[in-house]
């Protein structure tokens, strides 16, 4: 049964086989609650943690979670593209298509890449583009939240803010998903199963960053 994930914004690495981005040797700080810091412990810049993965994957939610436990701050692109323009993302792609909006998304993530000690949650077309997942992979390590079409099609049944998702949408989103699967594999330093519940996916984000970590 695919776990219920809230819909878009509630309270809301390694690289696969196919490699590319360096091992990361540093630990990183599990400050829990403590105060999100872009520091560790020896003043080097804390690595950021990327998600990426399809809509509904969990991304913004299992984000927050991590940010919380690890003591770095949140980012979700999409939410900063949105501050950026003023407007939400289904006004952007329907008043200025498209393009327009992966303009603005690879904006924010190369702005992003300037940054140390984030949890960043990815709009789910952002690492499918080459551009994006090198700038943010050289930050840090890239989780992959790898995803069911069934838990996509439950979890965004009654949401209305994915403009990809038009017409037949169990069509389209088995379609998108496989056609970004390829590149969603490649972005990344690890994957896990985002058909489970938020609190069991950042669990094991954690145990295979950490892991990643001691490389
Ligand atoms: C998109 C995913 C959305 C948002 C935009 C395009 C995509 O983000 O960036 O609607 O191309 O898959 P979420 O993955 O956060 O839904």
């Amino acid at each position: 049964m695919p776990q219920e994930l809230p819909a878009k914004r509630p309270e809301d690495g390694f690289r696969g086989a196919e490699g590319g981005v360096p091992a990361i040797k540093r630990k990183i700080l599990l400050i829990g609650s403590r105060q999100a810091a872009d520091e560790g412990e020896s003043g080097e810049p804390l690595k950021n943690l990327i998600l990426c993965g399809f809509m509904g994957s969990g991304k913004t939610t299992v984000g927050r979670l991590l940010a919380q436990r690890l003591g770095l701050r949140f980012a979700d692109t999409d939410e900063l593209i949105e501050e950026k323009e003023g407007r939400k993302i289904t006004a952007i792609f329907e008043e200025s298509g498209e393009d327009y909006f992966r303009a603005r998304e690879r904006e924010v993530c190369a702005e992003l890449a300037q940054k140390s000690g984030l949890v960043v949650a990815a709009g789910g077309g952002a690492l499918t583009f080459e551009e994006n997942a090198a700038a943010l992979g050289r930050t840090g390590v890239i989780a992959f939240l790898d995803v069911s079409p069934e838990s996509v099609i439950e979890r965004l049944k009654s949401d209305d803010t994915r403009p990809l998702l038009t017409g037949d949408r169990e069509k389209s989103v088995r379609a998108l998903l496989a056609a970004r699967m390829p590149a969603y594999r490649r972005a990344c330093h690890f994957a896990v199963n985002a058909d489970n519940n938020p609190l069991q996916i950042a669990k094991e984000i954690i145990e295979k960053y950490e892991s990643a970590l001691k490389r």
